[in-house]
């Protein structure tokens, strides 16, 4: 594979883990996943962690992988790229994974005295991507080991980040989100 299948590769595969974050900001609000509560001090959540955002981030990205996966066979006759499917256990898992490792972030930030919405350099670019590909792992493991190749994961690890800063920062500005990050 050359740099260019490599990354739009990346990508592609990336995708259902990138906009399950994004939906969650749109479909948030309501009931917190944690009703209230605490632990110690300090919610074991907080109202940042809605179950509308888990679901519509979910189910969003479940839709995003059925596409992609319809689509693929054009899209690489299209972009020239041998473009991966998501088999149906990867559909559902890997958007799950982002959402709950987006979800585990919270519940250290919160143990870690963070109020909700502080930042949390490092965790809140990688944790989706950390819950995404484990859960993908699980999910599948020869699928995840021939389709996110060494030289793939390494694009993955280098992109998301940036992307992350971007695409909150673009919401920030749009006034969907609260803060920049
Ligand atoms: N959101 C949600 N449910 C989720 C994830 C996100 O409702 N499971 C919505 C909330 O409105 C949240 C916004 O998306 O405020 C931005 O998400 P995020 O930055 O992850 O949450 P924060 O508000 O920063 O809270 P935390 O400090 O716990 O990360
Ligand atoms: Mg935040």
């Amino acid at each position: 594979m050359d740099v260019y299948a490599v990354v739009v590769t990346a990508f592609w595969v990336m995708l259902p883990a990138y906009i399950p974050n994004n939906a969650a900001v749109l479909a948030g609000g309501g009931r917190p996943i944690d009703g209230g509560r605490t632990l110690g001090e300090r919610r074991l959540l907080g109202d940042g962690k809605t179950w509308r955002g888990l679901l519509g981030g979910w189910f969003a990205g479940v839709t995003v992988a059925l596409v992609l996966t319809a689509t693929a066979p054009d899209g690489s006759d299209l972009l020239g790229v041998g473009l991966p499917e998501f088999p149906l256990a990867v559909a559902l898992l890997f958007p799950l994974g982002a959402m709950l490792g987006d979800i585990c972030a919270s519940f250290l930030k919160r143990r870690t005295g963070r109020e909700r919405g502080a930042p949390f350099p490092v965790v809140d670019q990688f944790d989706f991507v950390a819950g995404s590909l484990l859960f993908a792992l699980v999910a599948a493991p020869a699928w995840f080991l021939d389709t996110l190749t060494p030289r793939v994961l390494t694009v993955v690890l280098v992109v998301t980040p940036v992307l992350h800063v971007l695409v909150n920062a673009l919401a920030y500005l749009l006034g969907l989100k609260d803060e920049p990050y």
